[in-house]
């Protein structure tokens, strides 16, 4: 049953339920997680196993020790800021890691005292949620097509492309060589060779690649991992390889809010970046119910973008 045949069925029924019922009737749909079962399906299963073996081989924060610049730049923050990736850790997870006493949602003000502050939590991966959303919602049927995800990290992206699109092929590309080593021993384990592949490289080396993507995938690559200026650079490089008509680009976060952070840093390369024309802006629909799990505010950072 499609959607708008389930609407009018969902209608018929509810207007046979008595008027004083409906109230609670419409509030259960709206508030209950009776029904968040029925969103389970294989496809977050396989999600779910694949993040269950890379927690095993992960430290509780996911970063590695050779990311030096990552955690300087984490600890250089305002605020007290620890790395929880969302595609390891749902929020279920972190309550229950919290109540075992391994994370903490808070912070400490005065050593030894009651006195606690919340602490920022940021994610170097999309969610199951966020990839589902990308998917089944932001991005069109890739069947045929071309995706690179530029930072593929633990290959999260990689993975919910695998399950969720029909893309044919799915294209990693990550500096550091760990991970790339971490997400070819998963497409082996999984068999996932036959539409995925990860290279170890730099984007800023691939502009033949960038030449025939379909899809660019760019969820907060550099912000953690660059300096302004080789930023603004590597934005560039994108800006001038990524020309296919018509070609997509996901970016978290938007364009704009990326140009105003360079520009605090880097006036030049910024006016140098804010190329005009070079890709629109697509509608992004984000009023679905992914379950309990998915932040709204998450999947409104996910933007889409047309190359003219
Ligand atoms: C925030 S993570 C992106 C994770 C992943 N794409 C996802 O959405 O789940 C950024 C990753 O980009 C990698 N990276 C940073 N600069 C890069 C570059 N110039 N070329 C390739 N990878 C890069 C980092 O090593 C890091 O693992």
């Amino acid at each position: 049953m499609n959607f708008s045949e389930a609407k009018s069925e969902l209608k018929q029924l509810l207007s046979s339920v008595s008027p004083s019922e409906l109230p609670k009737l419409l509030d259960w749909i709206r508030n209950s997680d009776e029904l968040d079962h029925l969103l389970a399906d294989n496809r977050r299963v396989m999600l779910r196993s694949i993040a269950d073996d890379l927690r095993a081989r992960l430290p509780l924060d996911a970063m590695l020790p050779s990311e030096t610049a990552a955690l300087h730049k984490m600890q250089q923050r305002s605020r007290p800021t620890v790395h929880v990736d969302g595609f390891l850790y749902d929020d279920e997870q972190v309550d229950a890691l919290c109540e075992e006493g391994v994370m903490s949602r808070t912070y400490c003000l005065n050593c030894g005292s009651s006195r606690t502050a919340p602490l920022d939590f940021i994610s170097h991966s999309f969610s199951a949620s966020e990839l589902q959303f990308l998917f089944q919602n932001v991005l069109p049927d890739l069947s045929g097509r071309t995706l690179v995800d530029v930072g593929s990290r633990l290959g999260a992206v990689l993975y919910g492309g695998y399950v969720y699109s029909s893309a044919s092929q799915l294209i990693g590309l990550e500096l550091n060589e760990e991970f790339v080593r971490l997400q070819n021993d998963v497409l082996d384990r999984y068999r996932l060779k036959d539409r995925v592949q990860v290279l170890h490289a730099d984007v800023c080396t691939q502009d033949a690649l960038l030449h025939s993507t379909d899809i660019l995938v760019m969820n907060n690559v550099f912000e953690y991992f660059m300096e302004p200026s080789e930023q603004v650079r590597a934005w560039r490089f994108i800006m001038q390889n990524l020309r296919k008509r018509g070609s997509l680009l996901v970016t978290v976060p938007s364009l704009q809010e990326t140009y105003i952070l360079l520009l605090y840093s880097c006036i030049f390369l910024t006016m140098l970046l804010l190329k005009p024309g070079w890709v629109e802006e697509l509608p992004v629909n984000c009023d679905i119910y992914l379950g309990r799990e998915a932040d709204p505010d998450a999947l409104r950072q996910i933007h889409l973008y047309q190359v003219m």
